[in-house]
């Protein structure tokens, strides 16, 4: 099937966090795409119409899915708004349909991407008003069609944007408590931390749970899109109903049972609340255990853990980070031995304080933040607490 006439190559483009290049490529190899390449903060691929409809379905670290719809070069403002013009939008967009442009731009290019955005959107209603005399409006809240252009040395990629509203919003997240991490990040981790959706996972520090929600639906096979209504390719003039539907059901028919058990700990009994809501909407509360409790006052009690977490890193909220950071390193060296850890920090240099001997450290970016995450082995031995 087709993906759009313009686009008779099939590429597409999904976009992702920097540092999660690689697990998004893997993830869409194993999903079948062809020509996976790595790019900054994306990877493209080549699929049809109904790979179009898999991958958003299915993608846990990915943040939206294009199609790329023609390219060129421009010397001036002038010529950018005329070659995007010439392009012709009334076969994409309905006159009753809302669109939306959003730029990235080098400064090279133009130091200002709004002006980049209204000028192609100039362009795309001066289009349909020469051919049709109507104009579709802009809709900043919801749009129906989302347009995206990437400019780079005076080079602009224009695409569609098949996702929608980004892919992170899985639906199921409908508790957040403070500093909740992003749902596409929380997955990459789980991925780059080596962890298979087998062997022992706790969160010590949960909060709403969303490190536990998209390990469970990783290791069920639950696809990331389960609870989401929708996707801008609904809105497209080619959206097929029954292929998507195919595809979906097909999709859902590969969730197994969980295959391993998965924990989680947080101090405070609003987060705990809140984990179980959101678990709850996946209809996992029965198959994941949260529990309110201090981490530092815990004990893995012979059992070995795969711990992925990330803790409170905000000086803000928690007076004494260096404190807090030395202690999780004293639990995991006295009562968690033989388990593993990683940690996701933008407090890089508080980090140190867990005072064990990284066996990997990745550079990330959560937004604009730049973060650490670091993995830590603890070897096995026979320490453990004194209950009274
Ligand atoms: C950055 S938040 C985690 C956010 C979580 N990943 C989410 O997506 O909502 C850190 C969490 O650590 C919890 N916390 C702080 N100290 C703790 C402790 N000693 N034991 C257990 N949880 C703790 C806080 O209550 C907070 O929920």
């Amino acid at each position: 099937m087709e993906l759009l006439s313009v686009n008779e190559d099939g590429q597409m483009l999904a976009k992702t966090f920097y540092g999660m290049e690689e697990v998004l490529a893997e993830e869409l190899r194993k999903l079948g795409a062809k020509e996976v390449k790595r790019l900054n903060r994306a990877v493209s691929f080549v699929g049809d119409l109904g790979f179009l409809y898999k991958a958003n379905f299915c993608l846990r670290t990915a943040l939206s899915i294009s199609v790329p719809l023609f390219d060129f070069r421009f010397y001036n403002e002038d010529k950018y708004y005329k070659k995007v013009k010439s392009f012709d939008w009334t076969t994409l967009i309905d006159i009753d349909q809302t669109f939306i442009v959003d730029v990235v731009a080098d400064e090279a290019s133009f130091s200002n991407t709004h002006f980049a955005a209204l000028l192609t959107k100039d362009a795309i209603v001066d289009c349909f008003r020469e051919k049709t005399g109507k104009r579709p409006n802009v809709g900043k809240e919801n749009p129906d069609i989302k347009i995206f252009v990437y400019v780079k040395e005076k080079e602009a990629i224009v695409y569609l944007d098949s996702s929608g509203s980004p892919l992170f919003k899985r639906g199921y997240k409908t508790e957040a408590f403070k500093a909740p991490i992003n749902e596409v990040m929380a997955a990459g981790l789980i991925k780059l931390s080596g962890w298979h959706g087998r062997g022992n996972l706790l969160d010590p520090m949960c909060g709403s749970g969303t490190i536990l929600c998209e390990a469970a639906m990783l290791s069920c096979n639950i696809p990331a899109g389960i609870n989401r209504k929708e996707y801008g390719f609904m809105n497209w003039n080619n959206f097929d109903k029954e292929l998507w539907e195919t595809i979906r059901d097909a999709a859902i028919d590969r969730i197994q049972e969980m295959p391993c058990k998965i924990f989680g700990f947080d101090i405070d009994s609003d987060a705990i609340r809140q984990a179980k809501q959101n678990l709850a909407n996946l209809h996992l509360e029965d198959k994941v255990e949260v529990i309110e409790m201090d981490f530092l006052e815990s004990d893995a009690n012979d059992e070995s853990y795969f711990i992925i977490c990330n803790p409170p890193y905000n000086k803000r909220i928690v007076a004494d980070i260096e404190s807090l950071y030395g202690e999780i390193g004293n639990t995991l060296k006295n009562y968690y031995q033989g388990s593993s850890a990683w940690f996701i920090s933008p407090e890089t240099s508080v980090l140190k304080n867990i005072g064990l001997k990284p066996d990997k450290k990745i550079d990330l970016f959560q937004g604009k933040i730049p973060c650490k995450f670091v993995g830590y082995s603890m070897y096995a031995g026979s320490k453990k607490r004194k209950h009274n």
